[in-house]
């Protein structure tokens, strides 16, 4: 199983500032990147085409979008569709981050749409999970992990492996330079281990699980590192092309 090293820009960088620093990012890594390891950027949408541009014809690197809304079109003001995000040359997408939750109001059930419409579409996906720091407190991590992952992958059937990953990403962690310590990261994603294994069988094995949650150039070799730590999922640090090739070839 490939490693997947994940940038995501959220509301950042203009066209021209994405094509600098995606062209940046690929020099710096270029002859460099282990076999085993796979570059993936989620920029914004209006900066697709520049992403497009400089991972043309490079190995072991694409691009994705960081949400989409599940129908193939409509009258969906201010939405898009795989569908659109496919003829744009995504094959990624993220589905569930903490701050389509949080920020956005988007409960399990639509992430758990999403998750099955983007695959049903083609696209690969990155469910993404987490708990808040109020439920840490109480106890409820299992619960939480077990809840969100039930939910989120209530729509989908047969798996190919490959096509879908998990991203643990506790709350607390994200975009507050407090990470979460390898011991809380081994317990979190040995528990996604689990749920995944009920919920999907032996594809559980198969399915990487990344950590995301204020990952920097200096703590992400010791992350990569852990027992069911199959990537990173990376905010603030991807920004900077240097920061995020230190961060990929870790
Ligand atoms: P930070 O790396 O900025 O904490 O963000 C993590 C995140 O939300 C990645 O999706």
């Amino acid at each position: 199983m490939k490693k997947l090293m994940a940038a995501n820009w959220k509301m950042f960088k203009t066209r021209a500032q994405a094509q600098q620093t995606a062209n940046e990012l690929l020099g710096l890594i270029d002859g460099k990147l282990p076999s085993d390891r796979e570059v993936l950027i989620f920029p914004p949408f209006t900066a697709l085409s520049e992403v497009a541009e400089a991972m043309r014809g490079k190995q072991g690197c694409a691009f994705g979008a960081q949400n989409f809304y599940p129908r193939e079109d409509g009258a969906f003001t201010g939405e898009i569709s795989p569908a659109m995000l496919k003829d744009a040359g995504c094959t990624w997408a993220l589905a569930g981050h903490s701050e389509r939750r949080w920020v956005f109001g988007e409960d399990d059930a639509l992430v758990g749409e999403k998750v099955a419409y983007g695959l049903n579409q083609g696209l690969r996906m990155i469910l993404c999970i987490g708990e808040k720091i109020e439920e840490r407190k109480a106890g409820k991590l299992s619960q939480v992990i077990a809840e969100q992952l039930q939910k989120g992958l209530a729509g989908i059937k047969d798996i190919t492996p490959g096509d879908l990953a998990i991203a643990y990403e506790p709350v607390w962690a994200i975009g507050t330079g407090e990470v979460a310590g390898p011991d809380e990261i081994l317990d979190a994603h040995a528990c996604v281990r689990k749920e995944l294994a009920e919920i999907l069988g032996d594809t559980a094995m198969e399915t990487p699980i990344l950590y995301g949650g204020s990952v920097k150039p200096d703590n992400a070799s010791a992350i990569i590192a852990l027992d069911n730590v199959d990537g990173v999922l990376v905010g603030g640090a991807s920004l900077l092309a240097e920061s995020f090739s230190r961060i990929v070839l870790a």
